[in-house]
């Protein structure tokens, strides 16, 4: 059996006495679309600052291919972070650089190459996000969803194994959320990536997600788990029913979605 691509065990997260989370359990595989869900303050971006090294477990570990992230020397932990692109929520490209400036950062923090490769690389990453051609503009230059595929094109400057997103359609137009929706699979299909997504967004969660958890402030635990669309049909947890049933889901859902197609 292959080992799975992220396992979080037995984890606890805390500010200080409080417990956002208790002994959560559960793994990624490879190439999955996984998404975390759960109400406003349930611990989504806490579980997310678990997983890239920015908190440290109150108890309990993260496992990246099998190596455990909490317990590595500072250099093995460095080696394992360098494998993961993070899409943050927000302030994600730096206003006085231009894209091309903005993607070349950690290539030429992180790798021996020239500025002539590193050129080359920044355009073929601004190419992989419908971005050719826009590499010496800044990011007030152009729309919200340009600026959050050319974040994109940031995170994947050094080729991640494992994409991080925290609430990655926040802020964008329907249309412009189901394009980077699509894109997103695009990318998990070219690279083979694994990508964790941290999203309210349901169209997202139903059209793309492949696995799910979802973590519920009341019990402080993981009241359901599996992929979002089977959740919506089998789930018996009301709240992780209300979660996925607000509004016209459905309805919305295929619209949206063959509306995206048509404009791609
Ligand atoms: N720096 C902090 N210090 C103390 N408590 C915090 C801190 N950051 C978050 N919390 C608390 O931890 C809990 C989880 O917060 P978190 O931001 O992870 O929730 P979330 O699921 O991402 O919510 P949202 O959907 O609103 O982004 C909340 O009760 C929050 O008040
Ligand atoms: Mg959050």
């Amino acid at each position: 059996m292959r080992t799975a691509h992220i396992e979080v065990s037995g984890l606890t997260m805390a500010y200080g006495e409080y417990v956002v989370m208790r002994s959560l359990n559960f793994a990624v595989r490879r190439g999955e679309i996984f998404i975390i869900m759960g109400g406003s303050g349930s611990g989504k971006s806490t579980l997310l600052r678990h997983l890239i090294g920015l908190q440290a477990p109150a108890a309990g570990t993260v496992y990246f291919d099998g190596h455990d992230f909490w317990r590595a020397s500072d250099a093995e932990r460095g080696r394992l972070l360098r494998r993961m692109g993070i899409l943050y929520q927000s302030g994600a490209l730096w206003s006085s650089m231009t894209l091309a400036e903005n993607i070349a950062l950690p290539l030429s923090a992180h790798t021996q190459l020239t500025p002539k490769e590193i050129a080359e690389l920044t355009s073929l990453k601004l190419a992989l996000v419908g971005l050719a051609g826009f590499e010496n503009y800044y990011p007030s230059e152009i729309s919200g969803g340009m600026q959050k595929r050319a974040a994109l094109a940031r995170a994947m400057a050094l080729d991640p194994e494992i994409l991080l997103f925290d609430e990655p359609s926040a802020g964008l137009d329907p249309v412009s959320a189901r394009r980077l929706d699509e894109l997103i699979l695009h990318l998990r299909d070219s690279l083979g990536s694994t990508v964790v997504i941290i999203t309210h967004d349901l169209a997202s969660i139903l059209s793309i997600g492949t696995d799910s958890i979802f973590l519920d402030t009341e019990t402080k635990s993981i009241i359901a788990r599996g992929p979002p669309r089977e959740l919506l049909k089998t789930s018996d947890q009301p709240r992780v029913q209300d979660f996925l049933t607000r509004g016209q889901v459905l309805a919305s859902t295929s619209s949206s979605r063959s509306s995206a197609r048509r404009r791609l």
